[in-house]
């Protein structure tokens, strides 16, 4: 195992999950696996409406230790929190006494409803994707999980097919509607890259990172809240606005249209339809802005994305005000905006890297003055979506 390819992070999670691999299974494992958390750079909300969308994913990460087994029983082990479970390939029921196994299970129901045929395993698990943060660590534990049986049982699974599949693990076992976005980074991202999705063909472009430019991400430490009633009101408040409009769905209305045909809309799905419809065009404009080599444009973009999911979109929230406007006051930002659904969890920032160093102090300390939480900052680096590690 060599230093490069683990690094210090997932050296650490190593650590844990070896020790617990033994004593749960007096063996060692078979073959480790890593899927990331994921940070979205712009394009909220947009992924349930066919929209783009411009992730990457981080260098955060779920860790699996993997065995196969003779049987049709998977044994898991959550090595961060010493809870243990297991069921029975032939029965994948739910355990809301176990809730965070809810993902593993999700995903064996849904590869086996797709037809795969799955074997069993021993697995252990370790993470430092921080829960209810807006980083997907959901979304890594479901795709981490695909993966670990993909390779335990040969699939033929390519990785918006796994994508897909986790997503209907999330959707209709775990409860939560979510859309494609946080699956298909998990399951695709690259190094140095975020990727520009397009959430109805589901195609993909690699935009780069921009050189002499830092992703930073601020955990508000504010536990995400609401989220689940209000994700699901604001996806019915935008098919609402897409059926007045006579639409498929909100990426097919251009801004002109919206524009000329707001009034045809309540006043709470006007300001819906108008973020989503927005922030699609303010997604495509920034993709373009990073390939003409204009981070000012882009870091602008990043800014009024912040301010529409605030206004128009109300998912943000007094934490990530603060985080942001700290942010946004910083020498060498170009831009500062809330991450994932919203309610609690990270901002993201785009920073000129010679200025990330005093960024990270300058924007913790105004936000424990102004709130009395100390935040976690970090200067995060583009990663490779799943992966094998040897
Ligand atoms: C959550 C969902 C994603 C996406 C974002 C908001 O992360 O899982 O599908 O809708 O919120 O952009």
């Amino acid at each position: 195992m060599s230093y490069d390819t683990w690094g210090p992070n997932l050296t650490a999670l190593r650590d844990v999950a070896a020790k617990a691999f033994v004593n749960a299974f007096d063996a060692q494992p078979e073959l480790w696996l890593a899927a990331p958390g994921r940070v979205n750079l712009i394009g909220e909300h947009t992924d349930y409406n066919d929209g783009f969308v411009l992730p990457a994913a981080i260098d955060r990460h779920v860790l699996m230790a993997v065995s196969p087994r003779d049987d049709r029983q998977v044994h898991l082990v959550a090595a961060d929190f010493g809870a243990r479970t297991s069921f029975s390939l032939d029965d994948v029921v739910h355990d809301k006494t176990q809730r965070w196994s809810e993902y593993q299970r999700g995903v064996a129901w849904a590869l086996q409803g797709a037809g795969y045929t799955l074997r069993g395993m021993n697995a252990v698990l370790s993470s430092d994707v921080p829960v209810g943060s807006g980083l997907s660590s959901s979304a890594a534990i479901e795709v981490a999980m695909a993966y670990a049986f993909q390779l335990m049982s040969d699939l033929e699974l390519d990785g918006v097919e796994r994508a897909l599949l986790c997503q209907k693990a999330e959707n209709q076992f775990v409860g939560m509607n979510c859309g494609i976005m946080d699956q298909y980074i998990v399951s695709l991202g690259r190094r140095g890259h975020a990727l520009l999705i397009d959430c109805r063909s589901l195609e993909y472009e690699l935009v780069p990172v921009p050189d002499g430019c830092d992703v930073v991400i601020c955990d508000t430490k504010k536990r995400r809240g609401l989220v689940d009633s209000e994700y699901n009101r604001r996806r019915q408040e935008c098919e609402r606005g897409a059926s007045i409009l006579g639409a498929t769905a909100l990426r097919d209305i251009s801004v002109e249209t919206f524009v000329a045909r707001q009034n045809e809309l309540d006043e709470i799905t006007r300001m819906r339809c108008r973020h989503v419809i927005t922030e699609n065009q303010r997604t495509l404009d920034g993709v373009a802005a990073l390939r003409d080599g204009d981070v000012a444009r882009f870091g602008a973009l990043m800014n009024d994305s912040h301010t529409s999911l605030r206004d128009d979109y109300e998912v943000s929230c007094h934490e990530l005000d603060l985080m942001v406007e700290a942010a946004q006051r910083q020498p060498g930002t170009l831009g500062s905006r809330m991450t994932g659904a919203g309610f609690g969890g990270c901002t993201v920032s785009l920073v000129r890297s010679e200025h990330s160093p005093a960024f990270v102090t300058q924007v913790a300390q105004a936000y424990t003055e102004s709130t009395g939480v100390v935040p976690d900052v970090y200067v995060c680096q583009a990663e490779d979506g799943v992966r094998r590690l040897h």
